[in-house]
């Protein structure tokens, strides 16, 4: 296997339990618990405007309706994505990918991408995150991992910028991953930490890719992932588990 720059814990969402998902307030908090390393959700506007944002709509973390993808950049950057959480949060703005990059790199974090499309655009979205991941981190000496649970986005983000690793999300073992796993040419494979065992991280190993797990939120677990060599853990619990406990 190549070496593995990144650190084996990433805090989910920003950090995105203690403060709102997918928000520079997340990240902060994050690496405020010692976090070096997150992962967050990005998706397009309207315009084309890759920002963070979990769900194929806004209502459960903004104060905005409906989709995103109906959605200017302008529009969407007026929205609340905190008050949801609680007050202290209230009138946080969605980050634009561009600003997440810039907080990572001036504190020596390094960013996993999730790209989350909306339905029908994959492989679009896919493109335009590598290809302003690419833009973003050019010349960092430590670039992003792009990983998605669509192999079409994958497939765009290694069209448009084929030089950052990637890697396949997987919530179960569907028939057809490893297969999908060469051909998207990724460096790792992140499963759901319930599908994660010993022999699954020996076997990802022995094909040369990196095991990661999402989202471990119990001590034994992580533990036990640990023991059998996992790469990579993507945790909220950053109070409980992690860089500073
Ligand atoms: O990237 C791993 C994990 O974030 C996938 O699940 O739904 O939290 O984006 P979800
Ligand atoms: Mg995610």
């Amino acid at each position: 296997m190549k070496p593995w720059p990144y650190p084996i814990w990433l805090a989910h969402r920003g950090a995105g339990k203690l403060a709102p998902e997918n928000t520079l307030a997340a990240f902060r908090l994050g690496a405020g618990f010692g976090f070096r390393a997150f992962e967050c959700d990005v998706k397009l506007s309207r315009d084309g405007e890759a920002f963070l944002l979990h769900d194929d709509t806004l209502e459960r973390t903004t104060s905005g309706l409906g989709s995103p993808n109906n959605v200017d950049w302008a529009d969407l950057a007026r929205l609340d994505a905190g008050g949801w959480h609680s007050a202290p949060f209230a009138a946080e703005p969605l980050p634009t990918l561009t600003r997440i990059a810039a907080f990572c790199q001036a504190n020596g974090c390094a960013l996993n991408i999730e790209i989350k499309p909306c339905p029908g655009v994959e492989r679009l979205t896919g493109e335009v995150a590598a290809r302003e991941a690419a833009r973003l981190w050019a010349g960092a000496a430590l670039p992003p991992l792009l990983s998605s649970f669509s192999p079409e986005a994958l497939e765009g983000a290694r069209n448009a910028a084929p030089a950052l690793p990637r890697a396949l999300l997987l919530d179960t073992l569907w028939d057809g991953w490893a297969e999908a796993t060469v051909a998207l040419g990724v460096v790792a494979v992140i499963t759901n930490w319930r599908v994660m065992d010993a022999a699954l991280i020996e076997r990802l190993h022995a094909s040369g890719w990196r095991a990661l797990v999402y989202t471990v939120n119990d001590a034994a677990v992580a533990e036990r992932l640990i023991a059998e060599g996992i790469d990579g853990i993507i945790t909220d619990a950053v109070n409980e588990l992690g860089p500073s406990c």
